[in-house]
């Protein structure tokens, strides 16, 4: 096992995920970890991770300084390393000029850090103090056009340190270098997996809870859903899942999570069927933001009520990622610097003064696929496209109404329909269809008609910043649109929307 302390550094669950990427399991552990503690734990080795802070400044976070007495391997990284320098004796100075982006790094001597790695490579650099002079016993090992103390090593003692950040995907050979720290110089094994994962988040979860009881909002994404089977894992039925029908649901959704959830693994799921609540608060409401308002007012309202009627709930868990926990206010010491505050479930945990229970927010987003692929998730579920929260109450544009969302659901039926049969719909990162209450005449047989409009929007994305109209296939746009205009009462056109993000958003609303 491999510890990481950590200064707030953006890049330490980045190296947390680099050490797993290896197969050995890592914690990350508060900078302020006592070493007694790391000592219990039975690490083979530890990393201090980078920060914003700097070592000069007397309120920086600094480790207890008995960690470097515990006698096992330690590497620090950027921030870590100047703490390495300037806690054991050498001399740290803060710089006139941050070093950021690309530099050369050239071996000066060997090291089984840098063992087989070719004698240049490119590293990236992001720190503003440099290492002006070395504490006893440390040597060069490598070196940059900026700086001479690039790598350092105290062979003895089996101290290391980089100015640079391995982790990134920026540095070449990175991952060498890591590989060679948990491998050559901690002597880890490399047989930690994923079913290792289970069985220690499982025990985590059951030493967490306790006795007592945790709900979780089910909303059939894949956080919430291997969050879910994950606690269910660990506590079975002292976990309930509440799923809340908000009528703004994709046709037949309810019935498959219902199917999944309480048929296939036997949860505690409660539906709370609320559609007409939801529709009754959006009457006569047309404005976007709005909309979103009062959708998400209504849902906490639900959740709130829900909770109520199981009564005695201490947790509320979360399928919160490590993506989610970067824009979040920080916590547990943790000196990150606030990005940006987010909250999942507006507030709620406070309100009802329950404890949180987060047992994703380690875990990037493909390791919770494979992390739900483990605990028996089916592809579909893991591998689905993101749906907003507020449903399909943003694709009606404008006033939100049963007619209009049942005149949606079946169109966007056909259109994922067609796009899994053609193989298309795990390749883009988004289809769905849009609500356009416009109506526009049309001829079907010798009748004339006067109906509404559907948009199809599917788009190519990375990570929903930007996005890019997909270029599908004439004959597979010509086929879903036949079949919407057919199958679907109420609608004689279909358009498709050839905007790409920025300067026009994914969803319309
Ligand atoms: P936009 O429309 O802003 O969407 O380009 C970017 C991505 O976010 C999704 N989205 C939401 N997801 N709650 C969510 O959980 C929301 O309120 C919400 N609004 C948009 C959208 O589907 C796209 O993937």
């Amino acid at each position: 096992k491999i510890a990481v302390l950590d200064f707030g550094s953006q890049y330490t669950q980045v190296i947390a995920r680099r050490i797993r990427e290896c197969n050995v399991y890592s914690k990350i552990f508060p900078y302020n970890v006592s070493a007694e503690t790391l000592r219990e734990e039975g690490i083979q080795g530890l990393i201090l991770s980078g920060g914003p802070a700097s070592v000069l400044r007397e309120d920086s976070p600094r480790p207890d300084p008995a960690i470097f007495e515990l006698g096992v391997p330690i590497l620090g990284i950027c921030y870590g390393v100047q703490l390495i320098a300037f806690m054991m004796g050498g001399e740290v100075k803060r710089s006139d000029r941050r070093e950021y982006g690309h530099g050369t790094l050239r071996t000066v001597r060997e090291s089984r850090l840098l063992a087989s790695l070719p004698g240049e490579i490119r590293v990236w650099n992001s720190h503003g103090d440099r290492i002006i002079r070395l504490p006893e016993g440390f040597e060069t090992v490598a070196e940059t056009e900026n700086s001479e103390f690039a790598g350092i090593e105290h062979p003895e003692k089996e101290i290391f340190g980089l100015q640079f950040h391995p982790e990134v995907s920026h540095t070449e050979c990175g991952s060498e270098i890591l590989r060679n720290f948990l491998f050559k110089v901690c002597g880890c094994t490399g047989d930690w997996s994923m079913a290792n994962f289970i069985e220690r988040s499982v025990e985590d979860i059951r030493k967490f809870v306790g006795k007592e009881h945790v709900v979780l909002g089910l909303s059939g994404g894949v956080d919430s859903s291997v969050a879910a089977a994950l606690i269910h894992k660990a506590i079975g039925d002292q976990l309930t899942c509440v799923f809340v029908d908000n009528g703004l649901l994709r046709l037949h959704e309810r019935e498959q999570v219902e199917l999944l959830f309480r048929e296939n693994f036997s949860m505690d799921l409660r539906v709370e069927s609320q559609a007409d609540l939801f529709l009754d608060r959006l009457k006569g409401i047309e404005d976007p933001e709005e909309k979103r308002k009062k959708i998400g007012n209504a849902f906490v309202e639900v959740f709130e009520m829900a909770i109520k009627k199981i009564g005695d709930v201490t947790f509320l868990a979360q399928g919160t990622l490590y993506p989610d926990v970067i824009e979040s206010v920080s916590i547990d010491g943790n000196p990150a610097a606030l990005i940006k505050s987010h909250h999942n479930v507006g507030g709620l945990p406070e309100k009802m003064r329950l404890k949180l229970l987060e047992p994703l927010r380690n875990l990037f987003k493909d390791e919770v696929r494979l992390l739900g692929r483990e605990l028996g998730l089916p592809k579909d579920v893991l591998w689905r496209q993101p749906f907003p929260g507020p449903g399909l109450g943003v694709r009606v544009l404008g006033e939100v109404k049963e007619e209009y969302l049942e005149i949606l659901r079946r169109a966007d039926a056909i259109l994922q329909e067609e796009m899994v049969t053609a193989d298309f719909y795990y390749k883009v990162w988004q289809s769905f269809c849009v609500f356009l209450p416009v109506r526009t005449v049309g001829v079907m047989g010798d009748e004339r008609t006067y109906d509404y409009v559907v948009a199809l929007r599917i788009v190519e994305s990375a990570d929903a910043m930007t996005a890019d109209w997909a270029r599908m296939p004439h004959d597979l746009i010509r086929k879903i649109s036949n079949r919407i205009i057919n199958e679907v009462d109420g609608v004689n056109r279909v358009v498709l929307d050839v905007s790409s993000k920025p300067p026009s958003t994914i969803e319309w609303e």
